[in-house]
C-alpha cells in the first residue's frame, strides 16, 4: 500500500499527489511513468512521474479528474493510500545519457500544455540541477488552469506563460509563443521537447518540422499493463508500430502518426471501438483496463 502524505488541488479539476513509494522514489528518471491503482478492481491509470524525492521516498504525480477512475482517485486524502504504484516504468529522456558539457550547449525548449506541465517540470528542473539552461513555455485555456508556474519559474531559464482566452499571459495558445520567440525575437532552438494533448503536439511538431527544430513528444495513450504485452498503448512512429510503455513514453515527434493516436484514443471509448481495435489488431488487450471487463 503506498500512502498519500501531501494532497494539493491545482486548479478545479487538476490534483497533485506526493505518494510514498520509495522503491520508485529510489530509482526513477524524468519521462518515466508510473501505473496507479486505488484497489483490487480499479481501472490502471498511467502517469508520467511529476517529481521525486530520493531522500523522503516519495513521488508526486498530477491528474485531471476526467473519468470516474480519476474523480475516485481526487476523492482520496492526505493518509489515504494507493494499492498498487507500478514503476518506474518507460524510458527516461535520452539526453539524460548525454555528457553535462554537450547538453550545455544546446538551447532546449520545453513546450507544456494544459496537464502536460507536470511531466515537464521533472525535465527541466533536472537539467537545473546540472547547471543546464532551458526555456519553458507554459500554455493553458485560461488562467486558472495553469499549473505549476512558480515551480516552472524557480528551474526554467526563461518561462513563457500563454493563455487560450488571454487572461494570463500572452494571449494564443503556445504554437504562437513558438512562432514569436523564433520569428519575432530571432531565439534559435536545437531541440524542442512538447509534452501535452496529443493536438497540441501534432500541431507543435509541425510547426517545427517548418521551423527544422528537432522535436521530442512525450505520448500517454491507453495502457493496460506497461510492460509490452497487452497492446493497448501501441502507436504508429515512422511506419513502425510502437509500443509506449515500453518503447517510450518520449518519440520523435516529427515521425508519430498522431491522427492514428487520437483516431484509437477516441475508440478506446466505447465497447464497439475497443471491439473493433481487438478484431482488427488480435487479442491483444486482455482486459484489466476497467473499461472492458
Ligand atoms: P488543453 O486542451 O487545455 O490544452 C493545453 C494547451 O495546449 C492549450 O492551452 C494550448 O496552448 C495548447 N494547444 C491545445 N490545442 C492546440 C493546438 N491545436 N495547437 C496548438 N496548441 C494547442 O490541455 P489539457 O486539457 O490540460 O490536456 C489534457 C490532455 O493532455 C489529456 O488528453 C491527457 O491525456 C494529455 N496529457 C498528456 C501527457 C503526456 O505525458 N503526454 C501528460 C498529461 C496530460
Ligand atoms: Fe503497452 Fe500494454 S500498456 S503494451
Amino acid at each position: 500500500m503506498y500512502e498519500i502524505i501531501r494532497k494539493e488541488q491545482l486548479s478545479d479539476a487538476i490534483v497533485m499527489m506526493e505518494v510514498k513509494a520509495e522503491r520508485v522514489a529510489k530509482s526513477c528518471l524524468p519521462g518515466q511513468f508510473v501505473i496507479v491503482k486505488i484497489d483490487e478492481r480499479g481501472e490502471r491509470i498511467p502517469l508520467t512521474i511529476c517529481d521525486y524525492s530520493r531522500e523522503k521516498g516519495t513521488v508526486t504525480i498530477v491528474f485531471q479528474t476526467v473519468g470516474v477512475s480519476t474523480h475516485r482517485m481526487g476523492a482520496l486524502e492526505q493518509g489515504d493510500f494507493f494499492r498498487d504504484f507500478v514503476g518506474p516504468l518507460g524510458n527516461y529522456c535520452e539526453w539524460i545519457d548525454e555528457p553535462a558539457e554537450e547538453l550545455q550547449k544546446k538551447k532546449i525548449l520545453f513546450v507544456a500544455g494544459g496537464v502536460g506541465t507536470a511531466p515537464v517540470y521533472p525535465q527541466v528542473k533536472w537539467l537545473h540541477s546540472k547547471g543546464i539552461a532551458a526555456d519553458c513555455i507554459i500554455g493553458a485555456r485560461n488562467q486558472s488552469l495553469v499549473i505549476l508556474e512558480d515551480e516552472m519559474r524557480a528551474v526554467a531559464e526563461n518561462l513563457y506563460v500563454t493563455t487560450d482566452d488571454g487572461s494570463y499571459g500572452m494571449k494564443g495558445n503556445v504554437n504562437d509563443c513558438i512562432k514569436k520567440l523564433v520569428r519575432e525575437e530571432n531565439k534559435s532552438y536545437d531541440m524542442v521537447v512538447a509534452i501535452g494533448p496529443l493536438i497540441m503536439m501534432k500541431f507543435v511538431s509541425l510547426l517545427t518540422k517548418e521551423l527544422g527544430i528537432p522535436t521530442i513528444v512525450s505520448l500517454n495513450p491507453i495502457m493496460v499493463d506497461g510492460t509490452g504485452m497487452c497492446g493497448a498503448c501501441r502507436v504508429a512512429v515512422g511506419n513502425e508500430i510502437k509500443f509506449a510503455c515500453v518503447d517510450g513514453p518520449e518519440f520523435d515527434g516529427h515521425l508519430v502518426d498522431f491522427d492514428q493516436a487520437m483516431k484509437r484514443q477516441q475508440m478506446y471509448k466505447t465497447e464497439e471501438g475497443r471491439r473493433y481495435l481487438k478484431e482488427k489488431e488480435g487479442a491483444t488487450h486482455h482486459g484489466g483496463c476497467g473499461h472492458c471487463e
